[in-house]
């Protein structure tokens, strides 16, 4: 029987938190014939990102325009080659590629990246060594610049960026504030992960007492390095050290309907002035073309299993509207990824 060609084509905004609803399921029939340098994959693992709801903002965000309706969804897959008319890839071989979430795809050989399964599971491609890993470590060592004994706050602490940005700010010897939602999660970064202190900030009602927990335990902040946004930075900023490097690296809470009507938070960029902040945007894409040095020096760590690379595995292609809407409620640790 000739396999089906599933996709999730994206057909509609969400104006708050996205779901189901504005995507649609199509299927047909699987088209197989290949061009010549063409790679027919099939998607094993696919990333599910904040970013792709920022992509589906109405304001210029990181490109010009939005992603594009009654297109399939863009995002990070891993995936086996089923048949190839390209040199350098044979059926079975794991690749990593940019096709979305569509069961299949007929792809240029260039627009792949051929995986080793023998030096670590392939899902790490789309996790601790792809792009949220190489997002923690540059934005941390080329924006964050910790030095030892430096106090880093880390915000969005246990997800996939996160989670890693507090393991690499402890092997520079930084004292390491960890906040994220619930106590599970910072029981888990404590006694895992090794953050010096940890806040659920789901237990404040507001910034000034967040600030007040914040002080309690570090004092001053070096490094604030930011996935969150809101209240969590109002209480962050109001704490910062001279010299303090304020890492932009997402504000989460603020995509499901914030970037198109801001929501205004305490004015604080007083505190950049009084302490001679830095405050940087950074962006994963701008160091594509520094993969390799991250890998030289994080692949080595996951090898020997000196890092923590927790993945959270949702089963079925059905579920993966479901699963970027779960991005905003938080049940995951680290890397959140639909098998297919
Ligand atoms: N600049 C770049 O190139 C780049 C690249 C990758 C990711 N990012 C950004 O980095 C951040 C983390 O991305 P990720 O892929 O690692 O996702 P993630 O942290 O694995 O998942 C998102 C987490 O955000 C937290 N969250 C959701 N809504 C929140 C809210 N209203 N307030 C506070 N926390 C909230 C939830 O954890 P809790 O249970 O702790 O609430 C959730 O698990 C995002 O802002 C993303 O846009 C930026």
């Amino acid at each position: 029987m000739q396999p089906m060609h599933r996709q999730w084509i994206y057909r509609r905004r969400p104006d708050a938190t996205v779901g189901s609803e504005h995507y649609a399921l199509i299927e047909a029939p699987l088209e197989s014939t290949l061009g010549a340098g063409q790679v027919l994959i099939e998607a094993r693992y696919f990333s599910v990102d904040p970013y792709m709801r920022i992509g589906q903002s109405g304001k210029p965000t990181y490109d010009a325009d939005a992603h594009p309706l009654n297109v399939v969804q863009q995002g990070g897959v891993v995936a086996q080659v089923l048949a190839s008319n390209a040199d350098g890839f044979a059926s079975g071989d794991w690749v990593r590629s940019y096709t979305g979430w569509q069961t299949h795809a007929r792809v240029a050989a260039g627009e792949l990246t051929l995986l080793d399964p023998a030096l670590a599971p392939v899902t790490t491609a789309l996790g601790v060594l792809g792009m949220p890993g190489r997002t923690a470590w540059f934005g941390l060592t080329e924006a964050g610049r910790p030095h030892a004994g430096d106090v880093v706050v880390v915000s969005g602490a246990a997800g996939a960026v996160g989670s890693l940005v507090v393991q690499f700010a402890k092997r520079h010897g930084a004292r390491v504030l960890a906040i994220a939602g619930g106590a599970a999660k910072c029981g888990w970064l404590r006694d895992k992960l090794g953050a010096d202190w940890t806040l659920d900030y789901k237990a404040f009602g507001d910034a000034d007492a967040m600030g007040a927990a914040i002080k309690a335990m570090a004092g001053g902040v070096d490094v604030y390095f930011d996935n969150v946004g809101g209240i969590v930075t109002d209480a962050v900023i109001a704490l910062i050290n001279r010299r303090a490097r304020i890492v932009i690296c997402g504000q989460i809470s603020q995509y499901s309907g914030g970037l198109d009507a801001p929501e205004m938070g305490p004015r604080l960029l007083h505190h950049m002035l009084y302490q001679r902040a830095t405050m940087q945007g950074i962006l994963a894409r701008d160091y594509v073309h520094r993969m390799d040095e991250m890998t030289r020096i994080v692949a080595p760590w996951v090898r020997a299993g000196e890092i923590v690379f927790e993945e959270t595995v949702i089963g079925g292609f059905d579920q993966l509207p479901s699963a970027l809407n779960s991005l905003f409620t938080g049940e995951h640790r680290g890397k959140l990824l639909v098998q297919a």
